[in-house]
Parts: C-alpha cells; structure tokens; sequence
C-alpha cells in the first residue's frame, strides 16, 4: 500500500539521491537507486499478486525494497533483500522501519554468492541490481529458486549494454524462458519462467 509513509520515505530518498549526485560522489558512496518510474513499475508487478515472494539481489539503501514491500502489501507476500555493504544495511533497515514495511520485507546480510545458496525458498519475483559483472553467475542462483510463471526483472541492461548486452542475449537464447528487453530508464530484461 502505498500510504503516506512510504511516500514520505520515497521522497526522502530521491532527494537525497539528486544531492548525492549532485555533489558528485562516487557511486560506492551513493545509494545507487532505481529511477522512480522504475520503482513504480516494479510495485506494478507485484502489488496485483496473491502471496507474491520476492527476491531482491541488491537493497542498498532500500528503495526500490520499498516499492516492491508497498506492492506485496496489497495481497500478501515478502520480499527478501540481499545486501553486502555495512552502510547500506544500516540504511536499509532504518528505511524500510521508517516507512512501516517490516513486516514485509526482510534483509539478508553478506554477499549473495554466500547466502543466496542457503535460501530454500521458491520466488515469483525476482529483482536482480547488484554489479554488472556479476549478473550471470547471480541469475544462475537465483534460477534454481524459481518455477514456472516466475519472473527475473535485471535492471541497466541498456544503461550498461557493454556489459549486459550478453547477459539479454543469454536470456533471449534460452528456450526455458521467454525475454523482453523494456527501455524504461536504465533498461529493463524482463524474463517469464516458462519451464
Ligand atoms: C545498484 S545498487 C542497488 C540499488 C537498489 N536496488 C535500489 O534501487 O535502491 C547495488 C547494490 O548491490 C549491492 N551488492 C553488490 N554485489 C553484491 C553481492 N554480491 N551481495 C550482496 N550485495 C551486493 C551493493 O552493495 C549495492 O548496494
């Protein structure tokens, strides 16, 4: 739902996202967020589900948690954020409280190459935004958690096609699934599980 404390909170933190950049700070220290169109697509994904899980690779600070938490919360669901970055995690957490969605969304701590394989949950949703480089082998992961009629949304794919154009063609290419590249914002590769 989105009530008056998520968007306080989603507020807060697009400011402070366009100062940060504003000031020119290096991206490690920026919380590196979706553009706002995006989160709003991602919550237009979630919110019409019944029990919607969620998997998210890269919280950072929390805000597209925020719109994917504020969209389960119409139907029932959670999401499960994955974040390495001590501040981050930090801000995640005081983000997420702020805007009154703990109860559904949850963080897990460290790098996902360590604790993704530990998670035995099955996902409807999975959001993939951590680093470029390491896009292929973190959809490996979380493809072994995800059945038929899921989807995997992998943002920059346009923003960063140097690096991720390969990964939209692997996605093309694989019979399993069936892909379309969205030229939202940083570029959208949106992937149903077919079997
Ligand atoms: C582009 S930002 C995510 C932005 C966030 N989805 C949002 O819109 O608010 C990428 C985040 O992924 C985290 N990250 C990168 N590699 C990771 C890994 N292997 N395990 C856990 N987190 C990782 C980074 O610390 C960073 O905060």
């Amino acid at each position: 739902m989105l009530d008056d404390r998520v968007r306080a909170v989603l507020a807060r933190l697009e400011r402070e996202d366009a100062e940060e950049r504003e000031r020119g700070l290096p991206p490690a220290e920026r919380s590196r967020q979706v553009a706002r169109t995006t989160g709003q697509a991602l919550f237009a994904f979630v919110a019409p589900q019944t029990d919607c899980e969620v998997l998210e690779i890269g919280g950072s600070r929390g805000y597209s948690t925020i719109w994917l938490a504020a969209g389960v919360r119409y139907f029932g669901g959670r999401v499960l954020s994955l974040e390495d970055d001590p501040a981050k995690i930090e801000a995640w957490r005081a983000n997420v409280a702020d805007a009154g969605l703990e109860d559904w969304a949850d963080l897990v701590e460290g790098d996902a190459f360590e604790t993704m394989p530990a998670i035995d949950d099955v996902f409807d949703v999975a959001f993939l935004d951590a680093e470029k480089d390491d896009y292929e082998k973190l959809f490996a992961l979380a493809r072994t958690k995800l059945e038929p009629g899921a989807v995997v949304i992998a943002d920059n794919v346009l923003s960063h096609e140097e690096t991720l154009g390969a990964y939209s063609r692997a996605r093309h290419e694989d019979a399993t699934l069936e892909s379309v590249t969205v030229p939202l914002d940083r570029g959208l590769e949106i992937s149903v599980v077919l079997r």
